[in-house]
Parts: structure tokens; sequence; C-alpha cells
């Protein structure tokens, strides 16, 4: 089997949703300290639903493809909706990636919570802290 699942490799090549956006409502950035990428997810949110997305990524090929997968999955998807992605639905979006390549992923799951809670901070909407504190990723449990 490749290592890399053919939607990987497309997402790899033609990421979706790249790019800035101005005047974004919700701005994420979050970085791996170990391998040293970093993720920034931009956020045009109206009436509770995410308009649209961009993001930058300075990372690997399955941080890239993890990306373009989150963006194109919480696009159009009510704020709440968004804060269910986890990591472990990008990685079965994609079809899968190498086991340590799963930090990618959740590379993605938290940027696009970093993004909300920069969105809520803005407005001075009130959110459940503890929500935002503990990364209930999948990676994260499997390291518990
Ligand atoms: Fe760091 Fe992929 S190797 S995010």
């Amino acid at each position: 089997m490749a290592l890399y699942s053919e939607k990987v490799m497309d997402h790899f090549r033609n990421p979706r949703n790249v790019g800035t956006m101005e005047n974004a409502d919700g701005v994420g950035e979050v970085g791996n300290a170990k391998c040293g990428d970093i993720m920034k997810i931009y956020l045009r949110i109206e009436q509770d639903v995410i308009t649209d997305v961009k993001f930058e990524t300075f990372g690997c090929g399955s941080a890239i493809a993890s990306s373009s997968m989150a963006t194109e999955m919480i696009k159009g998807k009510p704020i709440s909706e968004a804060l269910e992605l986890t990591n472990k639905a990008v990685t079965e979006a994609l079809g899968g990636l190498p086991a340590h390549k799963l930090h990618c992923s959740v590379l993605a799951e938290e940027a696009v919570r970093a993004a909300i809670l920069d969105y809520y901070k803005r407005n001075h909407i009130p959110y459940n802290e503890e929500e935002f504190k503990q990364c209930k990723c999948a990676h994260c449990e499997e390291h518990a």
C-alpha cells in the first residue's frame, strides 16, 4: 500500500482554500514545537456560520493536506459543528495518514479551534473555557 492515500496527495498537490483573508473574523495560529510546522487559519463568520475559510501552512505535506481538508469540512458549517471537528475526522476524510503523521492532522483541528476562540474573544462572546483548555483529539488521548 502506498504510504499516502490518493486524497492526501490530491490535497497536498492542489490544496483548497490556500491564502490569507483581509479583515477575517477569527484567526488561529498553532505550531508543533517538535517538527517546527506552523498552521494559520482565517475565518469569515456570518450569523454563526463559517462562510469562508483560508489557510497558510508552513509545514509538511500531511499538514498541508490536513489543513486543506479541514477547511473544506468546516466551510459553510455553523461554528458549533466546526468545533466538533476532530483530527480523527480529518484523517478519515483523507483516507488515513501514517501513524507518525497523525500529529499533522492534530494541528488542523487545533488551528480551527484557535480561530474560533479568537472570534469569540474579539466579539466578547461568552464561551466555555474548559472546552478550549484540553485538546480532545485522538492523538492527545493516545498519549495521555
Ligand atoms: Fe509537523 Fe507534519 S511533520 S505537522
